[in-house]
């Protein structure tokens, strides 16, 4: 068989494929063929710099054989089998007990599912099925924040909370609601005071509105990847978890961005001290090279919801052993190469290298967790406010003159999170690249052309 040629794919693509967030009238699409480490290859040959992992992920690299072999060995010997009631296969129990090893004191179980959207919403079903296990059925609401992202699907995708993503798609699930984001950067969210006195305050403030006795869960990611990478405060998670626990709330850390290595850690709860109930995990689990997600649980819940008639959440791909396969191998790559510390490293020189910008008029500031780095874009910075978003977006323009891939995250963030086994000598390729299209970018967003000024 012949493979089509470009033209073919480009008509066949536009006819036929349904991309998430693209107007069917948008201009062509890239079409990749190949990856190799950092770098991909489009159908036309030419070859381009991943700074996005995809979206977050990739943290070992594109065309791992090892990984390739893994899944092919996996295969051959079992494709498939399903884990509902009392089936079970080796490669999902060697990996549930791997995950129990690596994340933190008291999460013991895992139940597998095919991606992070899937996963939260397990998350939320779990929360409330624990307290109804408990005699405690009023407990359905559940909290979240404004620009947290959780996913697509309905119950993931109510505590999202980006109204531009529900718009026309509601009625949504009932009883979720949303408090402000640690983002201390928009300083006008906290009324002058301290962000955490703020938010802590705001917490305590609803859960006496709504009740403790009707309250499941707080749903949150721990550093907010599609806001652009929202570091809270310090001090934020320790005394948020803290208010939790005092109203036997269960905290949902949703970690499908910041797990396995992308911030220098296993997990980003490690590096906060904080210790969730559920922990909601994907991509990096997998490095993308087969759909899984995992969702972990402490005992204690894991033991309340298994009772009855049993856990009531159940995919056909729940621990797909041909995934389990290939996260085993991706986790031992992670720990062989030592890509946590290399993930710090690199990502501390991309920090190094992009600080500097904040002295161009539309960067506002630079955030950055190991290999999670953003930019924030501002039209000034007085006031903060956001870059608009110009016709043809910044970071189609860095990649069509570059051939750096990086992604405009929540309208205003320019982000990178690439493999983590990104050289410094790519780093400072994508860096170079960002800098010579953002010094042409004008407060009303648009970009002027090389050679002139902004
Ligand atoms: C924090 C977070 N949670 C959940 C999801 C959804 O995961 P998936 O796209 O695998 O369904 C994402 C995807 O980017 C995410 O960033």
């Amino acid at each position: 068989m012949t493979s089509p040629n470009l033209q073919d794919l480009l008509d066949l693509d536009r006819r036929h494929v349904v991309h998430p967030h693209l107007p069917l009238d948008a201009k062509d699409r890239t079409v990749f063929v190949r990856g190799k480490a950092c770098s991909l290859w489009d159908a036309t040959g030419r070859e381009y710099l991943d700074a996005t992992g995809g979206l977050w992920l990739a943290q070992v690299g594109h065309g791992r054989e090892e990984i390739a072999d893994a899944a092919a060995t996996q295969m051959k010997r079992l494709e498939y089998f399903t884990t509902f009631w009392d089936f079970s296969h080796d490669r999902s129990i060697e990996l549930a007990a791997r995950l129990a090893r690596l994340s933190p004191e008291g999460l013991d179980y895992s139940y597998f599912t095919s991606g992070g959207s899937e996963g939260n919403d397990a998350a939320i079903k779990t929360a409330r099925y624990y307290h109804s296990q408990r005699g405690e059925s009023s407990r359905t609401w559940i909290l979240s924040r404004t620009t947290a992202y959780h996913g697509l699907a309905y119950g993931g995708g109510t505590a999202t909370g980006f109204d531009e993503m529900k718009a026309g798609t509601g009625p949504m699930l009932p009883d979720v609601a949303h408090l402000t984001p640690p983002h201390p950067y928009r300083s006008w969210l906290f009324d002058g005071q301290n962000p955490t006195d703020f938010l802590v305050a705001e917490l305590e403030a609803t859960i006496e509105r709504l009740g403790a006795q009707n309250i499941a869960a707080m749903i949150a990611e721990p550093i907010m990847g599609v806001a652009g990478m929202v570091i809270p405060p310090e001090d934020y998670w320790p005394r948020i978890s803290a208010v939790l626990r005092q109203h036997g709330i269960l905290l949902i850390l949703d970690e499908v961005v910041t797990a396995f290595g992308r911030i220098g850690h296993w997990f980003a709860a490690d590096h906060f001290g904080v210790t969730p109930d559920i922990m909601v995990t994907a991509k990096g689990l997998t490095s993308g090279y087969a759909p899984l997600g995992a969702v972990l649980m402490s005992r204690d819940v894991a033991e309340t919801v298994m009772t009855g008639h049993g856990y009531p959440v159940g995919y056909t791909y729940s621990g797909h052993p041909v995934s389990c396969a290939v996260a085993l191998a991706n986790l031992e790559i992670i720990e062989r190469e030592d890509l946590l510390a290399a993930a710090q490293r690199t990502g501390a020189h991309l920090a190094q290298r992009l600080e500097p910008l904040k002295e161009l008029p539309v960067v506002g500031e630079v955030r950055q967790a190991g290999m999670g780095i953003a930019l924030e874009l501002v039209a000034d910075k007085e006031s903060r406010r956001p870059l608009p978003e110009p016709g043809p977006g910044i970071a189609d323009i860095i990649r069509d003159e570059t051939g750096v891939v990086v992604r405009v995250s929540s309208s205003h963030n320019l982000v990178f999170s690439p493999p983590l086994v990104m050289t410094e000598f790519e780093a400072d390729r994508a860096v170079d690249a960002v800098e010579s299209v953002l010094r042409r970018v004008r407060p009303d967003g648009t970009v002027v052309s090389p050679g002139s000024v902004a």
